[in-house]
């Protein structure tokens, strides 16, 4: 799977089938350029005919943009509606109630189906009995759940109720979830006895004690468990409530509370540069119109689809492709429970012969991993499965590597399937660069162009446009419905991480690109702050060292990405002891203590891949850690920086030993 550099005028250009052109709602680039110039032309008037053609208003807009408080955007403010409505009542008023909104598959294979009218009972059952705790209008709710239904419902649940909810990934420590909790001063924690992962349970409600029990989250009136595996937890009434028992005696029918376009529909944490995860605070009306728009858009989503995301609902991915924008547009959708290795690596290829998925939708790392076990075990090679179903594959949460990008191309969608590179962030809320499957040539590596009404750009430091061929920042020109609003309880934060002074008012992702000299198509080319991406979950590289010294042992840290085959990159990590430095198997022990103490800080996604032990970092005269020396040293290259203020030079050897 090695790639070479594409070379610019040696890409390999892929086309569109004439079929799927043919019957797409934007087919061909005509119609792309079309959409473009119309929100070129009037920017303002584009956003305004899609809010008003997409959403369902109870009290329509007049204001379309309001930057009188830049970069605090407002969009549709004066505007009425409720995002659960809009995902569910729609269609059940419109007759479509008992088509499939939600095919659920478990871990062990177990499927069951919710119809559009019962997933609405149960959001209403829920909402109610969340109404009878006492939880109101812009209270904040935390979500420490298993991909379930019941997730999706406790959602869609909030949204009914105008709360806030807050979605903590089930593979976050106690200590992370506390974080959150206080950070958001959360009411209630919605969670599950337990989850089920490749045959194993993992406890989900045991740690929502500890979390509790460390303290700070004071605001915490009630968790909720949904039963899932039955497996024994504490239960500590009046605190502590079922699920079933607190939705058997309530009414399916909650009317909907109607809530300000700009109502802050969810919070999501994030990590940034620095230590502390950011809740990246999203809006309703913005949030969903882009949720649903880029359904029709870059997944061409009709009505006999059945639409295949694979992320958690503890991801942004999650939240617009799982529990909002399917529902939104009426589709038939699979949440699946478990992992793509378990029985075994055919698990992902068999679900989409079995339920005849259409669309598929999943991460790059997921893609390289099952490469791998098809190359090992040819049992479970794509080719032993009926993958004909598929017309459109997609990605997301990290660059994808040609060979990659080819093999997923031929063996899953059979040469025949547009694949839609697609670049976005939490902060986005939905798409923002991606391939359209009836328009866009595409190019393996590339997320090509932005979406219609998606200003980006290439720039440098001081905001100024570079040639194409010319790498440089990735900004956004102008502000979109469903961008960021602000970082929870942090307006300051955001300003600073997102609208720099320097850039002049263009949002900054965070990211690197380039855009080809052709035909200005763009490429991501990684982070350009400290932020690592390890099997497309976002981590920071303070948030790793935080955690690594606040283990007593440490003294000092330093945390690097190395490129990885599989997972993009890996985390490396650099650690001076207060105590000299280990060596052989002292050195292993002290490793394995301090990866699993990472795992209880932050989760195990943290977990670095390698440890290796200095007498102290590198560091220049001005006393900075040398981590362009450290990033050379992770990938085991030769040093070529200037290493002439190094105090001790034998720690480059110290360095190289990885544990
Ligand atoms: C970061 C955002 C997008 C939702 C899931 C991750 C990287 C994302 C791509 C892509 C290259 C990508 C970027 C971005 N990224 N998609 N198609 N090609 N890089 O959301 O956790 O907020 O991470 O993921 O670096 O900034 P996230």
């Amino acid at each position: 799977m090695s790639d070479t550099p594409a070379h610019p005028h040696e890409r390999k250009v892929y086309y569109p089938g004439q079929q799927a052109v043919q019957s797409a709602r934007i087919s061909g680039m005509d119609a792309y350029r079309a959409l473009c110039a119309e929100a070129e032309a009037d920017y303002t008037g584009f956003w305004a005919r899609l809010g008003k053609e997409h959403l369902q208003w109870q009290q329509p807009f007049t204001r379309v943009l309001d930057d009188s408080q830049a970069p605090f955007y407002k969009w549709f403010d004066d505007g009425k509606l409720n995002v659960s409505y809009n995902c569910l009542d729609v269609h059940v008023q419109a007759g479509k109630g008992d088509k499939t909104a939600i095919v659920f598959e478990a871990d062990d294979g177990t499927v069951t189906r919710v119809s559009y009218s019962e997933l609405l009972d149960k959001v209403g059952r829920f909402a109610n009995a969340l109404k009878s705790l006492g939880v109101n209008k812009g209270d904040r709710v935390v979500i420490y759940m298993p991909m379930s239904v019941e997730g999706v419902v406790a959602m869609q649940a909030c949204a009914r109720i105008g709360a806030t909810h807050s979605v903590v990934f089930g593979g976050f420590s106690a200590q992370s979830l506390r974080d959150r909790i206080e950070d958001a001063g959360a009411v209630l924690v919605i969670t599950a006895d337990e989850q089920r992962r490749g045959g194993k349970s993992l406890p989900l409600k045991a740690i929502v004690d500890e979390a509790l029990a460390l303290g700070g989250c004071e605001t915490v009136r009630h968790v909720v468990v949904y039963r899932r595996t039955g497996g024994q937890v504490a239960f500590n009434p009046p605190r502590d409530l079922w699920m079933h028992e607190l939705t058997a005696g309530q009414s399916p029918d909650c009317p909907p509370i109607w809530v300000e376009a700009e109502h802050p529909l969810f919070l999501l944490y994030t990590s940034g540069s620095t230590g502390k995860p950011k809740g990246v605070q999203h809006s309703s009306a913005g949030y969903l119109l882009w949720a649903k728009l880029t359904m029709l858009w870059t997944f061409d989503i009709r009505p006999d689809d059945l639409f295949w995301c694979t992320a958690d609902i503890g991801w942004v991915t999650g939240h617009s492709y799982i529990a909002y924008g399917p529902l939104a547009c009426g589709a038939t959708e699979i949440m699946f429970e478990g992992v793509p290795t378990y029985p075994d690596a055919g698990r992902f290829w068999k679900m989409i012969e079995q339920h005849k998925v259409t669309i598929f939708y999943t991460a790059p790392t997921a893609i390289r991993s099952l490469i791998k076990a098809a190359e090992t075990n040819p049992a479970v090679h794509p080719r032993n499965y009926d993958l004909g179903s598929l017309r459109i594959l997609g990605t997301v949460g990290e660059p994808i590597n040609p060979a990659a990008w080819e093999w997923y191309y031929e063996h899953i969608g059979g040469g025949r399937c547009p694949v839609v590179d697609t670049w976005w962030q939490t902060e986005t809320g939905g798409h923002m660069i991606t391939p359209l499957p009836g328009a866009t040539p595409m190019v393996p590596g590339s997320c090509t162009l932005p979406l219609p009404g998606i200003t980006a750009e290439v720039v440098d430091e001081t905001g100024h446009g570079v040639p194409w061929g010319t790498g440089g920042i990735l900004v956004i020109k102008k502000p979109w419905p469903s961008m960021i609003r602000t970082i929870w309880g942090d307006p300051e934060r955001f300003k600073k991480s997102y609208y720099p002074e320097e850039l002049g008012g263009y949002y900054l992702a965070g990211d690197g690109a380039i855009r080809d000299a052709n035909d200005g198509y763009f490429t991501i080319t990684g982070r350009i702050d400290d932020v690592l991406n390890v099997s497309g979950h976002r981590m920071g590289t303070m948030e790793i060292e935080s955690a690594l010294v606040s283990h007593p042992l440490v003294a000092e840290a330093a945390v690097v990405g190395r490129p990885d085959d599989i997972t993009g990159e890996a985390i490396c990590a650099f650690v001076v002891l207060k105590r000299s430095r280990p060596e052989g198997e002292e050195a292993q022990k002290i490793a394995a203590e301090l990866r699993a103490h990472v795992g209880m800080e932050i989760g195990p996604i943290a977990k670095p891949r390698d440890i290796r032990f200095g007498d102290n970092l590198p560091k220049t005269r001005s006393g900075k850690i040398m981590r362009r020396l450290l990033r050379s040293l992770a990938k085991g290259e030769a040093v070529t920086q200037d290493t002439s203020t190094l105090e001790n030079p034998a720690i480059l050897d110290q360095l190289g030993k990885t544990y």
